[in-house]
């Protein structure tokens, strides 16, 4: 059997049609959503991940901006930055690109962000209101993920879901919100004994390690859904995923390529928290 490949830019460009219309509403009523992204030092790949995050900004029409900090910035200086951005009004979503240098604490600097800004769904108020099913920014990644299933018409409720992968940024959230939908959900990491034994009774696979071909068709319930977190160089240099492709596909129901599955949903998604931070802001304004 071969999978079905979730196409991550089909699905993309179709969400990102539906967010421009909320976003065309706002522009026409006066206000123009605006995104900042602070980036903090030279990381070639937060580079590239911010330069796209700008242009899909750009491509519906919304105000963006990006600031960039020297890697010895300070913890003050950096902090200031994000304080100014919390006060301009021009700007209704802050990002701060993870990860930052070592001596700066990104829990502090996310913790002074504006909640209502908070579009990566990071800041501690809305971490607790995904757990109870409310917040307002779900970060980026996990929701794209959950749009791109409900996109290709694969139920949730009663499936099991495994995830496998345990950051603030990924695993976490996204357990939460197969949670909400009514999934049973396991948690592993990298380090779970007999990880295998969990992998193959899942019925909808997310691999969120960052481990290159860390899931290999052997680990894989055949029929499933796999999605495919991951973003890693292999030793030639090529851009490669959590799940081993080639032998993955051959097991599966369905997959996610990389690049081109999860990858251009994340930024979606940041578009979409970015409208409704502005469509929150601009109502309590008026
Ligand atoms: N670094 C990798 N993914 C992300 C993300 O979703 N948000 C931020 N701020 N940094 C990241």
């Amino acid at each position: 059997m071969t999978a079905l490949i979730i196409d991550g830019k089909t699905i993309a460009a179709e969400v990102r049609a539906e967010w421009k219309v909320r976003a065309d509403h706002l522009i026409a009523h006066g206000t123009t959503p605006g995104m900042a992204v602070i980036i903090v030092g030279n990381d070639p790949a937060s580079k590239v991940y911010v330069a796209n995050k700008v242009k899909a900004c750009a491509e519906l029409g919304l105000y963006s901006i990006h600031v960039e900090l020297a890697a010895d910035t300070t913890e003050a200086a950096l902090l200031d930055a994000v304080e100014r951005l919390n006060n301009d009004p021009k700007i209704h979503g802050i990002l701060v690109q993870l990860p930052l240098p070592r001596h700066l604490d990104a829990h502090k600097v996310i913790e002074a962000i504006n909640p209502d800004k908070d579009v990566d769904g990071f800041h501690e108020k809305n971490v607790g209101a995904l757990v109870t099913g409310q917040t307002p920014f779900p970060s980026c990644t996990p929701y794209g993920v959950m749009v791109m299933l409900e996109k290709t018409g694969i139920n949730i409720e009663g499936k099991h879901a495994v995830v496998v992968g345990r950051s603030n940024i990924v695993g976490k959230p996204m357990a939460l919100m197969l949670l909400q939908k009514n999934a049973t959900v396991t948690i592993c990491t990298s380090k779970t004994v007999d990880l295998a034994k969990h992998t193959r009774d899942a019925d909808i696979l997310i691999a969120a390690v960052g481990r290159a071909n860390f899931i290999t068709g052997d680990m894989v319930k055949p029929g499933s859904v796999v999605i495919d977190v991951g973003i890693n160089r292999n030793a030639e240099g090529k851009l490669v995923g959590d799940v081993d492709f080639a032998s993955v596909k051959e097991v599966a129901g369905y997959i996610t390529p990389v690049p081109g599955g999860v990858g251009p949903m994340t930024i979606t998604m940041l578009v979409a928290n970015t409208v409704r931070a502005a469509e929150r802001l601009s109502a309590r304004n008026t």
